[in-house]
């Protein structure tokens, strides 16, 4: 990209991220997503540490600020003042945040911030405030939310940060579309209905997150949804990771080594379980039935950043998920990485997680094809990133167009559009 070019673009991210700041953490979106969002403020912090590192410290502490007792980081953190703007709301959850989770990307994020400002972080006891919070957070979801190969479980599609994509149908056409909440859809004035999910999908995300919230958000009580996805067992195994170089900075003797040792348990039941050959990418596993989800999708690319470091995936695995990447599926069959495969039969170039392309996962997949040297399709991921600006920051875009879809001046869109261009790691995880 041309220099002038890109820094424009920073400077329009810099700017959708200014106005998003609410002086304590900031907003997806002004409207669609009016209050603070658990994995959208990990990837804001990821960007925004390379202008304002005080405030991605702040953003990350506001959000562990609102972990539950049992170590759960909630999914959304309401604005109480805002309520009726977004749906279900705190009163849905009578409670200050959602009882759901989202993807943990947080410790990464958290060390990633520490890194652009060392001096910072070590100014504020940056590193030694989080990791025992995000410590508990991962302990949450290895304890109570294991499931039966130890992998962790999503309880409801809106934990995935994924909400209605193909890996949950099967799933989800088990929950009856009856919901006694009445059902809002805020969300329709902010992005076209054919960009967002169906009615019928809302009835059943009601009534899951009903059956959650009645059973007190225990985890012991089976709902009939849940579900191992590629892209959350990822996050968890590169944050743990980031755990480890947290306890070695942090003197934690023997933290290290068992973070470490975490991580390399998550990617070999991964790899024994998740792994479809057929496919040549990773899948979701359904907890209640034991039965793997044979779709296409980017969260089964995501395990390509474990491809090489101290606990890394089984031998050959890094270079069939590179073809399948490059593959007619996805980049091969058009320009940007769609949400599911092009040949998968549920591909729909506009609809939220069903074939658009998204800027949080191309900037996973970035950051997995940087470490491993390959300039050639990294350059093809960052096509997408250049179309951000001139779309105006959208959510998502259509994967063959680059179309803005969703809403627009999204927050995670500019800080990893920023990320994108000036970050100059090539590692997954910087030494420090
Ligand atoms: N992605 C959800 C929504 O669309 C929230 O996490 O509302």
């Amino acid at each position: 990209m041309h220099k002038d070019l890109e820094e424009d673009a920073a400077v329009a991210a810099a700017r959708v991220l200014d106005t998003n700041w609410t002086g304590r953490y900031t907003v997806p979106a002004t409207g669609l997503y009016p209050h603070q969002w658990s994995w959208d403020s990990a990837f804001i912090a990821i960007g925004t540490r390379h202008r304002e590192p005080t405030r991605a410290r702040a953003e990350l502490h506001t959000l562990l600020d609102a972990q539950w007792p049992d170590g759960r980081v909630p999914q959304i953190v309401y604005d109480v003042a805002r309520d009726d703007e977004y749906a279900p709301g705190a009163d849905f959850w009578r409670a200050p945040t959602s009882g759901l989770v989202q993807p943990p990307v947080h410790a990464w994020a958290a060390w990633l911030v520490h890194c652009a400002d060392p001096a910072g972080s070590a100014r504020e006891d940056f590193l030694a405030r989080v990791y025992p919070r995000l410590a508990r957070w991962h302990e949450y979801l290895l304890g109570p939310r294991a499931g039966g190969v130890g992998l962790p479980v999503a309880k409801h599609p809106w934990e995935t940060g994924t909400d209605n994509s193909p890996l949950w149908d099967v799933a989800l056409a088990r929950i009856p579309p009856e919901a006694r909440t009445p059902i809002r859809r805020p969300d329709l004035r902010h992005a076209g209905s054919g960009e967002r999910p169906g009615s019928r999908d809302y009835r059943r995300y009601y009534r899951l997150a009903e059956a959650y919230r009645d059973a007190g958000c225990a985890d012991d009580v089976p709902i009939g949804f849940a579900m191992v996805c590629p892209l959350f067992t990822t996050a968890l195994a590169v944050s743990e990771l980031a755990l480890a170089r947290m306890a070695d900075a942090l003197s934690d003797a023997g933290g290290g080594a068992a973070h470490e040792a975490t991580a390399a348990r998550l990617i070999t039941a991964m790899d024994e379980h998740l792994w479809d050959e057929s496919l040549g990418l990773y899948v979701a596993l359904d907890d209640t039935t034991g039965a793997q989800v044979s779709r296409s999708t980017v969260n089964g690319l995501v395990p390509l950043l474990l491809a090489r470091g101290p606990a890394a995936l089984a031998a050959g695995r890094a270079e069939q998920l590179l073809l399948t990447l490059t593959g007619s599926g996805f980049l091969g069959g058009g320009p940007f990485l769609p949400s599911t495969a092009r040949d998968d039969p549920a591909f729909d170039p506009a609809l939220y997680w069903r074939g658009p392309a998204w800027f949080n996962t191309s900037w996973l997949l970035l950051r997995a094809v940087r470490a491993l040297g390959r300039v050639d399709v990294a350059s093809r991921l960052l096509e997408q990133f250049a179309v951000a600006r001139p779309e105006g920051f959208p959510e998502y875009v259509d994967p063959d167009t680059g179309t803005g879809r969703g809403t627009r001046q999204f927050s995670w869109t500019a800080a990893l559009t920023l990320d994108a261009l000036v970050a100059d790691e090539a590692a997954v995880l910087p030494d420090s």
